[in-house]
């Protein structure tokens, strides 16, 4: 199986060599501190093993509730937000149809699959009971810490009606709830109405839980191979521990090469995709690295652009705007489809130049033009190949990321695995919708608005 590789010829104009290995020492020291379980933030590493403890036994039971669940459903909601939900969300969009809801579920082969919880919108929410009204349906509830306002609302609203649908007792079979194995109010209500229930690790955080039943479960509904996911993660996994030299194991040397152009004032990252299916794993990406490094004021600000659609609107400022980015670009060698360019006699659009040419060569050759007039102008671009989008290689890029993000986020002296800015708008949420407690927080708050 062929593994992903990092080129970074086209930062070699940016910066020295010399510049990314003078990262190493401080990088097997990290590697060090994350292996031994020393670092910051060293309760939450156990996503670092997951590919390879996940035990067969786990795999299968989450494969055999999915079966049931796909039998049972046209529709499968996964309610959850942030790090419970957009591993999922990368996955099923990145390897489904692209127009999957307009297909039949047998076409599909399984449920569609919607996501509930990500937000707290009226019309998102109203829409989606909308379409369930005569469809039948099961959910997955997945909040690590069970409280988590967003999914609480929309799981309330969608538990209110699958009993009313379908009587208490058959609701609860429709009902499968992912949390933390002790705490939080969701496990005592799955405990409570008899929900089945998988573990969230409760040493693995929300956005490296991907590669546990937060992300498993939906993924395998959607009728995709969770061993090879698995399998995917796992080279990643060992290659991080057979070497730590940036000539030999990538994640070291996207780690480094990022931080050593951070030094240089290139504090935004675009993540560059040219295929519309990965637009998902770029949200997840943009999550894992924006809230595990962007802390003590500090961070590279990670961004996302799917071309060539956005060279058409983003592509005047990167060329020739501020001078602060840098790309990463996710070049995959081979589509699932072959669609040659048709010839057409009359030419009148003058294309048939490219007659009999695959669009994924074309596509290639816009991939490689944008690259060298975004470095020409200034941009260094990174380049992580894949030879395919399929359940393997996300595998293999979920684990390169996670990992990469917790070495250089350890270069960049933050604890990568908390979110304490988070509790920032919550509290001002709490406190202007009333909630007990938040009393004096409201009456601040309040005079805030009215100043
Ligand atoms: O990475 C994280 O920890 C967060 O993004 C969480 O995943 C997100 O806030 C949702 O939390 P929970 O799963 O507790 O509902």
């Amino acid at each position: 199986m062929e593994s992903l590789k990092i080129d970074i010829s086209q930062v070699l104009e940016f910066l020295l060599y010399e510049d990314i290995a003078r990262y190493q020492e401080e990088i097997d020291a990290h590697y060090k501190a994350l292996h031994n379980r020393t670092g910051k933030g060293n309760q939450f590493l156990g996503w670092m093993n997951l590919p390879s403890q996940t035990s067969p036994d786990l795999l299968r039971e989450i494969e055999t509730t999915a079966s049931r669940l796909r039998e049972m459903a046209e529709i499968f909601v996964v309610v959850g937000i942030g790090g419970s939900y957009m591993g999922a969300k990368a996955v099923i969009e990145a390897l489904s149809h692209h127009f999957s809801s307009m297909l039949s579920k047998e076409r599909r082969q399984g449920p569609l699959i919607l996501f509930a919880g990500q937000n707290i919108c009226a019309d998102y929410h109203a829409d989606l009971m909308d379409i369930l009204q005569d469809k039948s349906y099961a959910v997955a509830v997945i909040s690590k810490s069970g409280t988590t306002t967003e999914p609480a609302i929309a799981f309330r609203l969608l538990k209110q009606h699958l009993e009313q649908r379908y009587g208490k007792a058959q609701a609860r079979q429709r009902i499968v709830a992912i949390t933390d194995p002790s705490s939080g109010a969701l496990r005592k209500m799955a405990q409570q109405e008899g929900y089945q229930t998988f573990d969230i690790p409760p040493d693995v955080g929300g956005r490296f839980s991907v590669l546990t039943p937060v992300g498993l479960l939906p993924i395998a509904v959607a009728g995709f191979d969770i061993g090879r996911l698995m399998a995917g993660a796992k080279e990643m996994e060992e290659l991080s521990y057979r070497s730590t030299q940036i000539q030999d194991n990538p994640i070291s040397m996207y780690a480094a090469v990022r931080n050593a152009l951070y030094k240089r004032g290139k504090c935004i990252e675009i993540l560059v995709t040219y295929h519309p299916r990965l637009q998902y794993l770029v949200e997840w990406w943009k999550q894992l690295f924006g809230e595990s490094e962007g802390k003590d004021f500090k961070a590279i600000f990670p961004v996302g652009v799917s071309f060539t659609t956005d060279l058409h609107s983003l592509g005047q400022l990167i060329q020739e705007g501020e001078r602060n980015l840098f790309e990463t670009v996710i070049s995959v060698a081979h589509t699932r489809s072959a669609l040659p360019v048709p010839l057409d006699e009359e030419d009148l659009d003058k294309l048939n130049y490219l007659a009999g040419k695959d669009m994924q060569t074309v596509n290639k050759m816009a991939e490689k033009g944008t690259l060298l007039a975004h470095v020409a102008g200034g941009v260094p671009n990174l380049v992580i190949q894949i030879p395919t989008i399929n359940e393997y290689s996300l595998g293999q890029l979920f684990y390169f990321f996670e990992k990469a993000c917790a070495i250089s986020g350890y270069i960049l002296g933050v604890n990568p695995f908390d979110q304490p800015g988070v509790e920032a708008y919550k509290n001002n949420m709490f406190a202007l919708l009333g909630k007990p407690g938040y009393e004096k927080l409201a009456a601040q708050l309040q005079a805030r608005l009215q100043a």
